[in-house]
């Protein structure tokens, strides 16, 4: 039976799993602020100063990602099997405990590290390094792991008495409708629904997508602001800038994907900044910022080209890696839309005009590369490729594209 955990019994329930002992003073904080709504989250501090996060699932509110927990703890003994991933190791942060039955992981909590979302969100203020630093970090995972089938296999484990037929592809548009939908959501929100189905070049952008997402490595697959950690005396240290946390729907994946999702949270903020008004359009919104594009295009430059550097040789396995991530970017948008329409109920203007963003960045890829990165796909890739003797590669001939049917609101 599943236990609800609470700041009551999390002492007792570390106890029983011998993580804490009586000779150990502590506190336990209430939920930590960068919270999903999709755990509950407790920080306990013990009397050593060593402090542990420990994290309940709420399982009603499953995203379609099955078997969370357990893929951060499969990642984790993925670590341990193979000690050469040293350098993965250490940009994690170490899980020491995992209870499947009462959906229970503890991690060590890193009190040094603050939740990079955060430092955007209180100073504005966007160094070039910190990109640098995460582009650098995520091209390790991808390149140490790159088409290497023992942690492929490892990665393809079930949990007990269940079942992986294949990596789940994220690949996803939005589910189809039934009339529950109208109870659902609040009534704002439907304008989503009416515009995403109204577009069919959108869906069919994404479908495209599906059938292109090529899993070869490791990937963390929810990489956003929140899911980064930075060191606070980030400015003073030459490594360990940047660490990644909540690896739960870490899997066999695309990277195209991580780089995409992590660019979308990026954009969210120049988004969520938008000056809204009937009497503008969307062009002229999105040049009215509070933070505009322009300040945080160093930042997505520098991710970009730091990754490039440190795994050049995607760029001859996927000519159109940089188109790809845009176009998850833009799906990595619609996501995010979604959960906020699904855990806050909440639907406005400024999100009507991130999913028209989302929209070009999902149907018109290599357009949106100048838009987002400030340059062509050329000033991005020549460099690299001069400088890493890449050879040109061939672009793959494409097969048939598979669409689906879906419910239509009316009026589409
Ligand atoms: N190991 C850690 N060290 C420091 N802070 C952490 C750590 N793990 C989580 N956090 C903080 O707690 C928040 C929630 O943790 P996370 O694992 O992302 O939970 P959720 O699944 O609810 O998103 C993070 O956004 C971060 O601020
Ligand atoms: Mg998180």
């Amino acid at each position: 039976m599943l236990l609800p955990l609470s700041s009551q019994n999390v002492i007792q329930y570390l106890q029983a799993a011998e993580l804490y002992s009586l000779e150990d003073g502590n506190s336990v904080n209430p939920e930590l602020p960068g919270s999903s709504k999709k755990n509950f989250n407790l920080l306990v501090t013990l009397g050593n100063n060593h402090q542990l996060l420990v994290k309940q699932e709420r399982r009603q509110a499953n995203d379609g990602n099955p078997h969370e927990f357990f893929n951060e703890w499969l990642f984790h003994q993925l670590l341990r099997q193979f000690p050469v991933l040293g350098n993965i190791a250490a940009i994690a942060s170490l899980v020491i405990h995992f209870d499947e039955d009462n959906s229970i992981l503890v991690r060590n909590y890193l009190s040094e590290y603050l939740e990079l979302g955060s430092f955007y969100q209180n100073n504005y203020n966007f160094p070039p390094e910190i990109a640098t630093a995460i582009g650098t970090t995520i091209a390790g995972l991808h390149r140490t792991t790159f088409q290497r089938r023992e942690y492929r296999d490892f990665m393809a484990t079930a949990p007990e008495g269940q079942y992986r037929y294949n990596f789940y592809n994220p690949a996803q548009g939005i589910e189809s409708l039934t009339p529950d939908i109208f109870g659902a959501v609040p009534k704002e929100a439907l304008q989503f629904y009416t515009f995403y189905q109204c577009y069919e070049s959108l869906e069919f952008a994404i479908a495209d997508l599906a059938y292109e997402w090529k899993p070869c490595c490791l990937t963390h697959n929810d990489l956003n602001l929140n899911n980064i950690l930075l060191h606070s005396r980030w400015d003073k240290l030459d490594n360990c800038l940047v660490r990644l946390i909540d690896w739960e729907a870490c899997a066999w994946g695309d990277p195209a994907f991580d780089l995409g999702t992590l660019i979308a949270s990026y954009l969210r903020i120049w988004l969520s900044s938008l000056l809204i008004d009937s009497m503008l359009e969307l062009e002229e919104s999105l040049q009215l910022a509070v933070i505009p594009l322009e300040a945080i295009q160093p930042s997505l430059m520098a991710l970009i080209q730091a990754y490039l550097n440190a795994f050049p040789a995607i760029l001859e396995h996927r000519p159109d890696f940089l188109e790809r991530v845009i176009q998850f970017a833009g799906l990595g948008l619609i996501h995010q839309l979604q959960k906020t329409i699904k855990y806050r109920q909440h639907f406005d203007n400024t999100d009507m005009c991130a999913l028209q963003v989302a929209q070009n960045l999902l149907t018109m890829p290599e357009k949106s590369v100048q838009t987002i990165f400030g340059v062509t796909k050329a000033e991005i890739i020549e460099p690299m490729a001069k400088q890493h003797q890449l050879a040109q590669p061939q672009k793959e001939q494409k097969l048939v594209r598979l669409y689906y049917e879906k419910t239509r609101l009316r009026g589409c």
